[in-house]
């Protein structure tokens, strides 16, 4: 198969990345990475949680965030909604796409949304009618994809099951979670061969965290498998609160680099986001995470 001539990249470095952190980062701090994000060319950033604030505190401003932000036309603010208390909260701060999520193992979906994986999807059905209502789009996300911390091993087929589920109900994609970060290329391959038999190709979308330095090369081949858009963190923010030890997901920036060197457009300008990450590590008191941003900046 040969590669995609565009890529679109899906930024969840505001949400994923900094829904681990413990120590508080302020709005303005938040709304700053945002509108970087965008000056540099991202079309689609995920911008918060709109979650229980006990169970992800640092989400707990989101709304404050997207009334603080630039909204750029023609770039997608997308925010997580767990539930319809979830989305309507969202709705009320003028949120115009949100993502559902679900997980691959039974463990994973108690721990991280409190409930079972057929449970969760129940919960989702009035957030898709509603959404249908109000125009809005709704990605889904499937988590634990190749390996859950509490389960081990998770079967591809029981990932496409849930990933058809979520694009039965009209979700317009579904992005896969390697939220442990254990998966290799082969296991990546094997994973969409199985999944494209029940979602198409184009509506599937990959998120890799890089726990185990496997990520970018779990991108590539995801490309070759005829997967075009990834989701990722600029200078490799975050983790997962809920999966101890994993990393943030693969860096933006070093994406980015990927897909240039293979003549892929992304409408990115790596300079400008480069110094978006830069500027996000020093707040946080973090060495960047991206490999990519810290050559550059060492030159
Ligand atoms: P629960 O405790 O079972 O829910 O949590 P509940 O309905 O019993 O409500 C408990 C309390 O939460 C109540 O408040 C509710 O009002 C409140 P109290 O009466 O105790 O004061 N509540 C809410 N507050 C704000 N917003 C809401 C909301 N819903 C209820 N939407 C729940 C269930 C789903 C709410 C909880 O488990 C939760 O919020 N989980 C979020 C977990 C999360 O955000 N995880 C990280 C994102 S997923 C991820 O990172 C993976 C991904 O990146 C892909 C990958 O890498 O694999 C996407
Ligand atoms: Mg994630």
């Amino acid at each position: 198969m040969s590669l995609p001539a565009q890529v679109r990249l899906v930024e969840v470095g505001p949400r994923d990345g900094l829904q681990n952190e413990s120590r508080p980062i302020s709005v303005a701090d938040k709304v700053r990475l945002v509108d970087d994000l965008s000056d540099a060319g991202l079309r689609y950033i995920e911008v918060g949680s709109f979650v229980s604030p006990k169970w992800v505190p640092q989400m707990a401003g989101s709304a404050e965030v997207f009334a603080g932000i630039r909204q750029q036309p023609g770039v997608t603010y997308a925010a997580l909604a767990p539930n319809l208390r979830g989305f309507e909260d969202a709705m009320a701060a003028g949120v115009r796409e949100v993502a559902v999520f679900a997980a691959a193992s039974e463990a994973f979906s108690q721990r991280n949304i409190n409930c079972s994986i057929s449970q969760s999807l129940q919960r989702f059905e009035p957030i898709m009618d509603a959404a249908r209502q109000q125009q809005v789009r709704v990605r889904g996300y499937v988590s634990c994809v190749l390996g859950c911390p509490y389960e081990g091993r998770v079967d591809p087929a029981q990932v496409a099951a849930v990933a058809r589920a979520l694009h039965d109900m009209g979700c317009y994609e579904v992005s896969l979670g390697d939220t442990l970060g254990t998966g290799t290329a082969g296991d990546t391959r094997r994973l969409f061969e199985v999944v494209s038999a029940q979602v198409p190709r184009e509506q599937l979308a990959g998120h890799f965290h890089d726990t185990y330095g496997q990520a970018l090369a779990n991108v590539y081949a995801s490309l070759l498998e005829g997967i075009s858009v990834f989701d990722s963190s600029v200078a490799g923010l975050g983790g997962c609160p809920y999966a101890k030890g994993a990393t943030g997901n693969i860096a933006t920036e070093d994406v980015l680099y990927l897909l240039q060197g293979l003549g892929i457009e992304t409408g990115v300008d790596l300079d400008t986001l480069i110094m978006a990450g830069q500027r996000i590590s020093q707040v946080l008191g973090r060495d960047n995470g991206s490999r990519v941003a810290r050559a550059r900046l060492a030159k």
